[in-house]
């Protein structure tokens, strides 16, 4: 479906059930495993995630994708101990990562640890040392082309409110130059380090997976150019990104015309 401004590399892709979605992706991870080279991969936080990674454990994926050839990082995290149960690589080694095969210098979590140490009045302080590592981090490990980290694929959620990564409608300064951020959640205040638009339009692939009847209503606007579409980051990547995908459910489009099906 192409938009003036959104251009889709193909039709969104609607599957009947999530075990199918979850199915797709772990595919594609097994393929990307075995490329002659290790591949850079950044993973989305938030609870959709969280189902793919519990797929994968139960099923032969499991074993079929060879780990030691792909390296995983995030595309945003909250600023919180890897033990929170709001930690994205808290719970993606939760549940995937200390199930499989993988090397613990494949995993490049944003780095929280000094979290801990900081006391509270030096914590904006801390939060800005993590982001300065995990661009360092960055800069070490992934490609860097066009003055950006370049990944290989970039996995993304959408928020309800059309936010994606950390990268939140208000705020979001997609002339942002550095490859990452220091931000806070709109209205919790929580503080958050995420890729900025600049690093995940830079990907080789960027993939966005919306699930749920939750974010009818967001694709729809996104897809039709309805509503508040212009001020939503994960419109911006959507028209700015090298290669992107949408991958829904049904539920998720749900409100989508019938010949988007
Ligand atoms: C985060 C995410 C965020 C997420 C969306 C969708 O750290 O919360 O990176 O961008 O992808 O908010 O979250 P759900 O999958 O929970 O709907």
């Amino acid at each position: 479906m192409e938009h003036d401004s959104i251009k889709l590399d193909s039709q969104p892709q609607i599957f009947e059930t999530d075990a199918r979605v979850f199915d797709y992706l772990a595919s594609e991870l097994k393929r990307y495993s075995e490329m002659p080279v290790s591949q850079h991969i950044s993973l989305s936080g938030g609870t959709t995630p969280k189902a793919l990674f519990q797929f994968i454990v139960q099923s032969a994926y499991r074993y079929l994708i060879n780990w030691k050839q792909l390296h995983f990082w995030w595309g945003d995290e909250r600023c919180v101990p890897e033990q929170s149960a709001e930690s994205n690589v808290g719970e993606a080694k939760r549940l995937l990562f200390s199930h499989v095969n993988i090397p613990a210098e494949n995993l490049h979590p944003i780095p929280m640890d000094m979290i801990n140490a900081a006391i509270t009045d030096s914590q904006p302080r801390a939060y800005a040392f993590a982001l300065q590592q995990f661009i360092h981090d960055m800069k070490q490990s992934v490609p860097e082309v066009n003055g950006y980290p370049q990944f290989d694929w970039i996995l993304l959620g959408i928020g309800e409110d059309g936010h994606t990564a950390s990268l939140f409608p208000g705020q979001f300064n997609p002339s942002e130059i550095a490859p990452a951020i220091l931000c806070t959640k709109t209205g919790t205040e929580q503080f958050r380090i995420s890729l900025s638009a600049m690093t995940i339009v830079n990907s080789l692939r960027t993939t966005f997976l919306a699930l749920g009847e939750a974010k009818a209503p967001v694709v729809q606007e996104i897809l039709m150019q309805q509503g508040g579409f212009k001020q939503y980051p994960a419109s911006w990547v959507l028209r700015h990104a090298r290669a992107a995908e949408l991958i829904l459910n049904n539920q998720a489009a749900s409100l989508l015309p019938k010949e988007e099906h």
